[in-house]
């Protein structure tokens, strides 16, 4: 087990890589635990359930997480929680994706005004991001993340035998943050991504493990410097403008988040490149990692005005600008507010009638 405390979080944060997920529930041992667990990860996992059956631990499981990251659930795990009389000294435990892990982060926050919290993030996704940065939610009303909170974990418990179970396109939906993480901190963090790529597509625990660790690093370091989302935090939205659009416009047939986030970096790298702001020899290198690995895109609608419509109404935006984060070269990201929106949409048309599905 290798063991990294976070630099500069406020409240104490401790990384634990595990090799095996047995010594994870060696770890917990003695302390009083309540688990808030994804069904799949538990049918995909039956040591995970078989400890969780012989320990004294209380679990709720959610059969469909993102479904379920809702005030019901919310309102049920309170609760079970003082049914059970837990106090602020025991443990919450999220075990899952980013759904359960924010869940668990929204009650563990709330529940009498915050209780001791660990996260176990299951997914790719869910280790190198939803699990670290402390933004808790639940979804309100038919909008994502509604309601919820800023809460760090105190542990935070990775273990990559997890992603043994994740299929092909959950998995490259987290790796789209990965490669996220790497454009915005460093050239050689790209480098390394595209060198190890057969080695992450093979899921080979100590590449992962070294991989996810840089990628928890770049993350961290930029949510400790702007906790609350002020300013550099800021740099961890790029290619999510142009995300959010595309998800706009294939609303009726959802895709996955990081599948629209990969072609939002290509739509934001592009445009730093039309604009002069980027070499066209690192537009082709965030090109060549991107596509080294098996992102399907033949089913996603790419209908600029939609796109557009779904890109102004982006939560970050200001007055009538857009803001994008763009790149002045990899490993340097800028907050651009883009005040021409004809400029933009023409682009967007341009990419879209060559993007390569
Ligand atoms: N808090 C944050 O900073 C933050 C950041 C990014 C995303 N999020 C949130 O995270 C969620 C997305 O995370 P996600 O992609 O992990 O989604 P998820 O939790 O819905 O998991 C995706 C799917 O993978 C399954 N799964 C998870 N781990 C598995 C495993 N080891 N084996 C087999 N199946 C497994 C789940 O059951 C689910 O079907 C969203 O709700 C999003 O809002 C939060």
């Amino acid at each position: 087990m290798r063991e990294i405390e976070f630099k500069n979080t406020k409240e104490k944060v401790v990384l634990k890589f595990f090799d095996r997920t047995s010594d994870i529930f060696n770890d917990l041992e003695g302390k009083k635990c309540f688990f808030i667990c994804d069904a799949n990860v538990l049918s995909a996992h039956p040591a995970v359930t078989t400890w969780l059956d012989e320990s004294k631990a209380i679990k709720i499981l959610l059969d469909h997480p993102e479904a379920q990251k809702n005030l019901e659930s919310y309102k049920k795990i309170i609760e079970a929680l003082k049914v059970n009389s837990f106090t602020r000294k025991d443990y919450l435990i999220g075990l899952g994706g980013g759904a359960t892990t924010d869940l668990a982060g929204f009650v563990a926050a709330t529940y009498m005004r915050g209780m001791r919290f660990i996260q176990i993030p299951t997914s790719l996704l869910g280790q190198v991001d939803a699990s670290v940065g402390g933004k808790t939610a639940i979804n309100f009303d038919g909008i994502k993340n509604f309601v919820g909170s800023f809460y760090n974990p105190e542990q935070i418990f990775i273990n990559t035998e997890f992603l043994s179970s994740l299929n092909e396109q959950e998995f490259l939906n987290g790796l789209a943050e990965v490669i996220k993480h790497a454009i915005i901190s460093s050239e050689e963090s790209l480098n390394e991504i595209f060198n190890e790529k057969s080695a992450i597509v093979a899921k080979e625990p100590e590449t992962l493990s070294k991989i996810i660790d840089n990628s928890i690093a770049v993350k961290e370091s930029i949510v400790s410097e702007d906790f609350n989302e002020a300013g550099k935090r800021k740099f961890l939205n790029f290619g999510h403008t142009f995300a959010h659009g595309i998800e706009y416009a294939n609303r009726k047939q959802p895709i996955l988040h990081g599948h629209a986030v990969v072609i939002g970096m290509l739509m934001a790298s592009t445009y730093s490149e039309h604009k002069g702001m980027l070499d066209a020899v690192d537009l082709e290198k965030i090109k060549k990692v991107i596509g080294s690995f098996n992102y399907n895109f033949s089913n996603i609608n790419l209908d600029v005005e939609t796109i557009v419509e779904g890109m102004k109404s982006d939560k970050k935006n200001q007055s009538e600008k857009i803001a994008l984060i763009l790149l002045q070269g990899i490993g340097n990201p800028v907050l651009h507010e883009e005040g021409n929106i004809e400029n933009l949409t023409n682009f967007i048309r341009d990419f879209a009638e060559n993007f390569e599905k």
